[in-house]
């Protein structure tokens, strides 16, 4: 049996990663409304990965037999200050998520919830890819600056993932 604190904390994740998800695809409405269809692209993916992870939280408290509450969620920004700007604004953004996984690994250590724990395990991998993965575009968009055409290739690039 799962404690409530703990399906409680679940529950408010599971907010967390619609709200992730509805920030990544007001990322790829943004992307669409540049002209850019390869980034677009690549925030829609990460869209649909967001969904995943709402829907292994949520399979968790089935399986728990806990109740999955579902919580409103926030409405994300419309507007940016170009491809760097989105990106800079993703990596802050995974960096939070993975600090809120940190906290729900310490409260399933603390309560001894070794099954909680090896559900977070994933989460805890999942995240250092995601940073990375983020961190790594951040640093070629710093890199080629205001150039049109490298930030032309760039999204041609991002558009294969
Ligand atoms: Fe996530
Ligand atoms: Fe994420």
């Amino acid at each position: 049996m799962i404690s409530e604190k703990m399906a409680a904390a679940i529950n408010d994740q599971i907010k967390a990663e619609f709200d992730s998800a509805y920030i990544y695809l007001g990322m790829a409405a943004y992307f669409q409304d540049c002209n850019l269809p390869g980034m677009a692209h690549w925030m829609e993916k990460q869209y649909h990965e967001e969904l995943e992870h709402a829907e292994r939280f949520i399979e968790h408290l089935y399986e728990r037999g806990a109740r999955v509450k579902i919580g409103e969620i926030a409405k994300p920004k419309e507007s940016y200050d170009g491809p760097l700007s989105v990106f800079k604004e993703s990596l802050r953004h995974e960096r939070y998520v993975t600090e809120r996984i940190d906290k729900l690994m310490d409260q399933a250590i603390e309560e001894k919830d070794h099954a909680t724990s090896s559900m977070l395990k994933w989460f805890v991998d999942e995240q250092v890819e995601e940073e990375a993965n983020v961190e790594a575009i951040v640093r070629k968009l710093e890199f080629v600056g205001d150039s049109h055409a490298s930030i032309y290739l760039l999204d041609k690039e991002l558009g294969g993932r």
